[in-house]
């Protein structure tokens, strides 16, 4: 059998090493009756990723999925009569549904339209006015790879007077992020893509005085300063992100993006980026040489580790005639074909993809 080489890291990042090494001491605790490790272990990865997004922990909350964390701003936002919600017309539908569960109570959400392989900040300004609440963006579009500026982003929202989400599902993990320079109110990410952890266990940031105004609606004991002090009196001091933790969380996940995010900031976020944009840059190069159509920006600030380019003929034929060669990516918008790099990804991997496709062009397979 071929060996499998993932070239789909925004659907699913690789299985770490040390990820594995984490969830078996995880589960070497549970036997040895060491559970009071596991909630420390859930500290310590929200500080490292609060650092790793350059921020500290009372910002970082933990949160299963996308979903749920949209779902939660969604609840806790002070929304009056005829306030709307603007989203990009490029939004996984996780940054797209719970918004719009909030139409029965009022709330209109607009959609703002794309233009070939973004939104533009003029798209969203047009459907912006005194009345909207929020914008949700996603960082990187998972459909195309491009890639927003955030402080472009922070200072067309906030002139109007509404809140930033920003899904960072497809760029935490694989590029730098800054929140102390920033100035986004809400950053969630999922853990199992770019920060090559197990699923569901990912993270919210929310602005520490965007939190001050907020009433996340599933307050639970994890919220207060002392979790293990259980008089309901605390309720009346929740504060900063931790106001959205839900309950008890995956330890078990939590445990192994830990490891996932150590090694990503071992080897530095920056060195990251550097070496993700690189290998991705060298694709690019090879498929224009094919005649292809690259439709993820060229420039080096507006994408990440995703490319997409699109195929002449069936995309699904060209995804399973790679999978037939040990290369694994996957389809996107119209014709898309999506391949998404991280740094644990190698060269000769890369020039195995490139071969590949080189190959399958000559025989007029793309
Ligand atoms: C940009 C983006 N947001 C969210 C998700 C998934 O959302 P959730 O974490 O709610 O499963 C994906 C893909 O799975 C994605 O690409």
């Amino acid at each position: 059998m071929k060996a499998i080489i993932n070239f789909d890291q925004g659907t699913a990042g690789s299985l770490q090493p040390e990820v594995k090494t984490a969830i078996d001491d995880f589960f070497r605790n549970w036997e040895k009756g060491e559970t009071a490790k596991w909630m420390r272990i859930y500290r310590q990865s929200k500080e490292a990723f609060a650092e790793l997004i350059g921020t500290t922990l009372k910002n970082v909350a933990g949160i299963p999925n996308v979903s749920t964390a949209a779902g939660l701003v969604a609840s806790a936002l002070p929304l009056g009569p005829g306030s709307n919600i603007v989203v990009s017309g490029l939004e996984f539908p996780s940054n797209v549904y719970p918004w719009m569960a909030l139409q029965p109570r009022g709330t209109r959400v607009r959609i703002a339209t794309s233009r070939g392989n973004f939104v533009p900040i003029s798209e969203f300004e047009k459907l912006m006015d005194e009345n909207t609440t929020i914008v949700a963006v996603s960082h990187v579009i998972f459909s195309t790879g491009y890639r927003y500026n955030l402080d472009d982003l922070v200072d067309l929202v906030h002139r109007v007077g509404a809140f930033l989400f920003v899904d960072a599902y497809q760029s935490a993990g694989a590029i730098k992020i800054n929140l102390t320079e920033a100035n986004v109110d809400f950053l969630c990410t999922g853990s199992s893509k770019w920060l090559l952890g197990p699923p569901g266990a990912g993270f919210l940031y929310v602005d520490e005085r965007v939190a001050e105004k907020l009433h996340p609606p599933v307050p639970s004991w994890l919220c207060v300063s002392d979790v293990f002090d259980l008089s309901p009196k605390y309720l009346t001091e929740l504060k900063g992100a931790a106001k959205f933790e839900t309950g008890t969380p995956n330890l078990m996940g939590y445990a192994g993006v830990m490891a996932s995010i150590v090694k990503i900031k071992e080897y530095g976020i920056e060195n990251v980026e550097k070496r993700i944009l690189s290998l991705t840059q060298w694709l690019i190069e090879e498929l224009v040489r094919l005649g292809l159509e690259v439709i993820t920006p060229r420039e080096k600030d507006q994408r990440a580790g995703i490319v997409v380019f699109k195929t002449k003929t069936e995309p699904l034929k060209v995804i399973h005639r790679l999978r037939e060669e040990g290369i694994i990516v996957w389809k996107r918008g119209d014709r898309g074909v999506r391949f998404s790099i991280h740094f644990t990804n190698r060269e000769d991997e890369i020039d195995y993809a490139v071969k590949t496709l080189r190959n399958f062009s000559e025989r007029g397979l793309l």
